[in-house]
């Protein structure tokens, strides 16, 4: 028998009705009304678990799955429910219950979606300092059993955490792995431009001649020095492996381009040049979901429990709706990420940030920096955060560098090219913030977009100008036509020429000249945060004093020392694969 649908049309209009009727203001009091607690809760009505993992196969049981729902929801212009998040977003990501919703991708977009009961975007959540102030309730838990106990506990599920959660599992470990968001994949599932990585498969199957020795000299280049150059040496000299290794579970990382700072082209991503991020993370989720790795959401991290000899014996987690508990532990595993999204704490390292935007998912606040140092974890390179010199201010999104890897140019506003497209980050943030209103323009054609499957993503949002002629680009962008037009026809004889004789760009991919024209206006946004814990070269965290705190491991963003002062494109998840693994496979040996 085909199950009863419950319309979300239909819903969405009851729901209306109900409001005015009734003044409810969220969907727990509409369905309670209407249906009961039950309607959504069993046991005590409570949610059993963090997952919410009843109530939201009660949500798919009446209006079908996300797949279903997406069907019916479909739009002109975005369809909420088809997003590109990977893993399995449930319903209640964006549908809470006992709160006005929020459309979670709405942290990032700025999209005018109808939700039923919907309110306004805000992020409440208290510092780890603050959660400290909670002792009563804190020691009554740690003075109890544990809910739980396992060998590994991974917290983050960004690809750090999830390599190290795979890793550690193969290696024979127990895993649990803790999520203080409702989805899955941190920043990792935004990553866009590619893996780099040196001497790999795809890198001979397109005749692209490269050597982890010259992997090593642009990371440590792009990073002025300031890198750790046994870290360097680990990311360089296991890149190809890592793609290997993620290949052999599922993933495509076939297509090869360039990325700002390299000397050749090693970013990997998957053919036709999609994002590289929800891609790898959605395998590394396949992978831990095949090996029933116990995966908590909306489950933060709070404390890292240490025995008396110093030694980790497990983790106090605070759920979103079952509030603290703790986990017992023989090693734990920071995998939490940078600290982008809190401009206070990016203000307090680099003053000169304050009030930026930036790319990066609404989790990375940098609280796990504080977990590890209440551990007693010594930091590294805090100071160093990077911005990213292609965000739209129009859509709230990074613009990849792949598309000016690609070939796109960057024009100002009196359409001249300023810089060569591909230098490192930092130096093309900074010179598109000298230019007139601190912005500048991408400018590419149809062969530009033919070759990245991305771009489609930022065309469907609608944040992109077209047109068969440069001059009505120009128009609607407020860019001099003439000298835009001398300037495409300018780098177009360059490409020919093979050199780029005015800013030195090191590729030269393809003149502008193929069908259609695009443009759209970008400007620098807070992208990377370089600094974090403390590791050696078996990913252990440091204390203060240079010794090893047993039993914890860190790997990502939350770490520093890799990058240096200025992280090249393409090479975070390089980072977060190797040093991911690397610390499942170490914690897996520690607790043996
Ligand atoms: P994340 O992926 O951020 O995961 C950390 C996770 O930990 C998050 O889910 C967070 O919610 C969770 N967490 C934090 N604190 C706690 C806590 N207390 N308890 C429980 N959980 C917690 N790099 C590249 O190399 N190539 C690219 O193409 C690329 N493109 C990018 C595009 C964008 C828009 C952005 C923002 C970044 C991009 N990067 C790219 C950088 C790269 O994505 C990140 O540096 C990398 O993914 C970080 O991975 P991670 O696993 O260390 O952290
Ligand atoms: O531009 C990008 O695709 C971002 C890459 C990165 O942060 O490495």
């Amino acid at each position: 028998m085909k199950p009863f649908r419950y319309s979300l049309v239909v819903g969405g209009i009851l729901a209306a009705l109900a409001v005015n009727a009734n003044a409810v203001d969220n969907l727990a009091e509409f369905h309670a009304e209407e249906l009961g607690c039950e309607a959504c809760h069993v046991d005590n009505n409570q949610p059993i678990d963090d997952n919410l993992s009843v109530e939201n196969s009660q949500c798919a049981s009446c209006h079908g799955s996300l797949a279903e729902v997406a069907e019916e929801t479909q739009r002109h212009h975005v369809n909420a429910h088809d997003s590109h998040l990977p893993g399995e977003p449930s319903c209640t990501t964006c549908h809470m219950g006992h709160e006005q919703s929020v459309t979670y991708c709405d942290s990032c977009h700025s999209f005018e979606f109808e939700l039923p009961f919907g309110g306004k975007w805000q992020r409440d959540e208290p510092t780890i300092a603050e959660l400290a102030l909670e002792q009563q309730q804190r020691q009554q838990v740690l003075a109890g059993a544990p809910a739980l106990s396992t060998d590994v506990v991974v917290i983050g599920s960004g690809g750090a955490g999830f390599s190290a959660a795979v890793a550690a599992f193969d290696a024979g470990a127990k895993v649990v792995l803790v999520e203080k968001e409702p989805v899955i994949g941190g920043n990792a599932k935004l990553a866009a431009g590619g893996m780099n990585a040196a001497e790999s498969a795809s890198q001979d199957a397109l005749g692209i001649e490269d050597k982890v020795s010259i992997m090593v000299e642009d990371t440590m280049k792009g990073g002025y020095g300031k890198n750790d150059p046994a870290l360097v040496d680990i990311l360089a000299n296991n890149s190809a492996g890592s793609v290997a290794w993620l290949t052999a579970m599922g993933a495509d990382l076939k297509d090869v381009g360039r990325m700002g700072g390299a000397s050749v082209n090693r970013s990997h991503r998957p053919t036709g040049g999609a994002g590289v991020g929800a891609h790898v993370v959605q395998v590394l989720y396949d992978n831990a979901v095949t090996r029933d790795i116990d995966m908590r959401l909306n489950t933060r991290a709070v404390e890292i429990l240490k025995h008396a000899d110093g030694s980790v014996r497990g983790l106090l987690v605070k759920g979103a709706h079952t509030g603290y508990y703790w986990i017992e532990a023989k090693a734990a595993i920071l995998a939490t990420g940078g600290f982008a999204k809190n401009n206070e704490r990016v203000a307090h390292h680099d003053p000169k940030l304050k009030g930026f935007a930036a790319t990066n998912h609404p989790g990375a606040t940098g609280d796990g920096l504080d977990v590890a140092a209440n551990a007693g974890a010594s930091m590294t390179d805090l100071e160093y955060v990077q911005a990213h010199p292609t965000y739209s201010p129009l859509g709230g999104v990074m613009i990849t560098e792949a598309v000016r890897g690609n070939g796109a140019i960057l024009v100002n506003r009196d359409g001249n090219r300023f810089v060569n497209e591909i230098t490192t980050r930092d130096v093309a943030a900074a010179a598109i913030l000298k230019q007139k209103g601190g912005s500048a323009f991408l400018v590419f054609d149809d062969s530009v977009r033919k070759s990245l499957k991305k771009i489609e993503g930022y065309i469907a949002l609608g944040i992109v100008s077209e047109s068969q002629q440069l001059s009505e680009i120009a128009a609607e962008l407020d860019i001099d036509a003439a000298q835009l037009a001398a300037t495409v026809k300018r780098y177009n004889s360059l490409v020919e020429g093979g050199k780029d004789l005015d800013f030195a760009r090191p590729n030269l991919p393809r003149a502008l000249n193929q069908g259609a024209y695009y443009a759209l206006e970008v400007t620098p946004a807070v992208h990377h945060t370089m600094g974090g814990v403390t590791i050696d070269n078996r990913a252990e965290v440091q204390n203060e004093q240079g010794q090893t705190i047993k039993g914890l491991y860190a790997a990502g963003e939350a770490t520093g020392g890799v990058h240096g002062a200025n992280r090249l494109g393409g090479n975070a998840i390089s980072d977060i694969v190797t040093f991911g693994r690397l610390a499942g496979e170490q914690a897996a040996k520690y607790i043996k």
